[in-house]
């Protein structure tokens, strides 16, 4: 069994990739929050795979929590796969507290976090899957032969900073619902809502409201047909990522 986490596809897509490749199949870690799906525990699996993208250097905090109430047989083969624009700094020794996992890798894909950086170039974004298709061909090979004692995560520079002092920070005064703004174009479709992880959003007279549970992921933004969704003003002149653009599968 893979469970992956996703904002905007990168990480679904990587996890059905892999899945394709070892003969498993996924479940969203959406769906237990969502629809308050009890977690079974995967005794009866001989391998489970956690896919998730990076935030601010570490995994998101649904997946942590998600992980922590998932329990193994001993000899089951546990693997893990961040996705990252760039690096992932000290995720895999720091998830590993949670997730005792004997593999480790990360991918890289298109960066989705407009209100600090805008999108990659088509061309990077496209040099980032094709890439991304040949480490996932290695992870499958790799899993298929229960390979151990893999840690092929790049960390980048400063990593240890990155994922124990600035992911503080970063929950601490940048994720916010709080900078949320809709503009009078919204159709009131619901992708938004619907696209959200943690189904943070409603939409109340037609228009999204936030809860206070954003986890930043920014799917509200990129799904918003209209381009009527902003995080203040940053993402206004920003682009908009969908990961259909680049790949049919
Ligand atoms: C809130 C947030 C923080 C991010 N932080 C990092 C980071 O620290 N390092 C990095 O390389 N990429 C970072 N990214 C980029 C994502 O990890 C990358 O685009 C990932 O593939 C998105 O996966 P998804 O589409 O499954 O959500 C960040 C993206 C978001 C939304």
């Amino acid at each position: 069994m893979i469970y992956y986490f996703s904002g905007n596809g990168n990480s679904r897509w990587v996890a059905e990739q892999i899945a394709a490749a070892t003969n498993d199949t996924v479940e969203n870690i959406s769906d237990y929050i969502k629809n308050k799906k009890e977690i079974q525990c995967p005794s009866q699996d001989e391998k489970v795979g956690i896919v998730f993208p990076i935030h601010s250097w570490y995994a998101p905090r649904p997946v942590i929590d998600f992980v922590d109430k998932l329990r193994f047989n001993a000899d089951t083969y546990r693997y893990m796969v961040c996705t990252c624009g760039d690096d992932a700094g000290k995720t895999a020794s720091r998830f590993r507290r949670h997730f005792k996992f004997d593999a480790a890798w990360s991918v890289r894909m298109p960066n989705t976090y407009i209100p600090m950086f805008d999108l990659d170039s088509d061309t990077v974004a496209r040099l980032k899957i094709e890439e991304g298709r040949e480490k996932i061909k290695e992870i499958a090979e790799d899993v298929n032969n229960r390979k151990k004692k893999v840690r092929d995560v790049f960390e980048g520079a400063f990593p240890f900073t990155k994922t124990y002092i600035i992911n503080y920070l970063f929950y601490k005064f940048v994720v916010t619902s709080k900078g949320f703004t809709v503009d009078d174009s919204c159709i009131s479709c619901g992708n938004c809502r619907d696209a959200c992880p943690v189904n943070n959003i409603r939409l109340v007279d037609g228009r999204p409201t936030w809860a206070d549970n954003c986890i930043h992921c920014m799917a509200c933004i990129h799904t918003c047909p209209q381009r009527s969704i902003n995080f203040k003003t940053a993402t206004k002149k920003r682009g908009r990522y969908l990961l259909k653009r680049y790949v049919t599968r």
